[in-house]
């Protein structure tokens, strides 16, 4: 089978133009969603799309799809893509080069006057981080009817700001139908993201290519720690309920369990503000995050239990109180057989040194499995470092994974 390949160093430079919209302090990105710098990125986007003769069209939800018609015009598209909103401090590839592989696959079918059968779209989705709005992959969440429209627009952020009115005020909120189309989600053939792999293994293994078997399960929890707030002078110590002394010793509680459970678990705390924050006050309550993944769902499950037993036995002891709230539960995810072969037997095609692997990140691609066939691809990334503005890849890596997209879009929108 003839295997056809992407135009690389256009693919690069694509990647390059659209990390200067929203420049961070460190030579990555803040393009938070929904933001001025977000809205740029996807006006730029669009640009691209629509130069490349697609349809653009958006939805409620803000989510773009670019279209390229195939010869069955009414049939279910290959959809491919993934998000342009970034961490505070993210790089200039998680995402972003799921999009722009997307794009350049159309302008390579373009370059080579390539028909497929059914149409082939370019999805950029809203709101994947989970940064500014959580939870996280809110906008392929309500495409896929995981949530209604409703509670993705009543998304609030750290000032107050709705998800809803910062889709108006960028100009995004589309007006076809999302998530509920007639009765369901909108008939997709297939779905395909690519995307770095966000962690060590593919670089340290020598390999140009995961073939992403699954996405590890997530938990995200708020905690708030409440106590006295007092005179940091005149209050004795035995008196005191300090919030973030007992704060402290659960952020540690969280990091010793998770090491204990099991060695593919990981637990982080990334969120931690303390209130008042005066530098003579006891704080009268402090709020953390919680984020617990495992790839076994019992496992996790039995993590989180731990971790939360552990915070109210220290708020006990410290007569503090404790609130602790599971703000969202993402289950592992097993990708579609067929489509996970079909990207392997397009690695194995290029001749692209490949392995299984599953997802330590959370992708769009979780909740499109739900509604269709869906499958991912990795390509490797500098140290494994990613939401981090240091996150870096090769144009030759861009160029592998795009080249396994372009032959796994190909056979999937031909076929039948
Ligand atoms: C998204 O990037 C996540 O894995 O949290
Ligand atoms: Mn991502
Ligand atoms: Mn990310």
């Amino acid at each position: 089978m003839a295997t056809y390949q992407v135009n690389q160093s256009r693919l690069w430079q694509t990647l390059l133009d659209m990390a200067k919209i929203g420049p961070g302090v460190a030579g990555g990105n803040r393009r938070l969603a929904l933001t001025e710098e977000d809205r740029q990125g996807r006006d730029l986007f669009c640009s691209w799309a629509k130069a490349a003769g697609c349809t653009v069209t958006m939805d409620g939800m803000g989510n773009i799809f670019a279209r390229r018609p195939g010869r069955k015009p009414a049939a279910d598209p290959v959809l491919t893509g993934s998000h342009l909103d970034t961490q505070p401090t993210g790089g200039r590839f998680d995402g972003v080069y799921g999009v722009l592989a997307g794009l350049e696959v159309v302008r390579s079918l373009n370059d080579r006057k390539l028909e497929t059968s059914r149409p082939v779209e370019i999805v950029v989705w809203t709101n994947e981080e989970g940064s500014r709005f959580q939870p996280a992959m809110v906008g392929s969440g309500v495409f896929s009817g995981r949530f209604t429209l409703e509670e993705g627009y009543n998304q609030v952020d750290a000032d107050g700001v709705k998800l809803g009115d910062a889709l108006e005020k960028i100009g995004y909120k589309g007006t076809a139908r999302v998530g509920e189309w007639p009765a369901g989600p909108r008939p997709i053939h297939s779905y395909l993201e690519a995307h770095i792999e966000q962690g060590p293994i593919l670089e340290a293994e020598r390999k140009t290519i995961g073939v992403v078997s699954g996405i590890q399960g997530v938990k995200w929890f708020k905690a708030r720690v409440t106590g006295m707030n007092a005179h940091a002078g005149t209050t004795p110590m035995e008196v005191r309920r300090d919030p973030l002394v007992g704060a402290a010793r659960m952020v540690q509680a969280v990091d010793r369990i998770t090491r204990a459970t099991r060695p593919d678990c990981v637990g982080t705390v990334g969120e931690f503000k303390v209130g008042p924050g005066s530098i003579n006050v006891i704080n009268a309550e402090v709020r953390f995050s919680i984020d617990l993944r495992c790839p076994d769902g019992g496992v996790l499950q039995e993590l989180a239990d731990r971790v939360r037993a552990a915070c109210g036995e220290i708020s006990g002891e410290m007569g503090l109180a404790l609130q602790l709230d599971e703000i969202w539960y993402s289950e592992p995810t097993e990708f579609d057989d067929k489509v996970v072969r079909t990207i392997a037997q397009a690695a194995g095609q290029a001749g692209y040194p490949a392995r299984r692997i599953v997802s330590g990140a959370g992708h769009d691609a979780k909740y499109l499995a739900g509604i269709c066939p869906t499958g991912m691809i990795f390509i490797p990334c500098e140290n494994g470092i990613s939401h981090n503005e240091a996150e870096n890849i090769t144009a030759e890596q861009a160029g592998a994974g795009a080249n396994v997209l372009l032959n796994s879009v190909l056979t999937l929108a031909n076929e039948e």
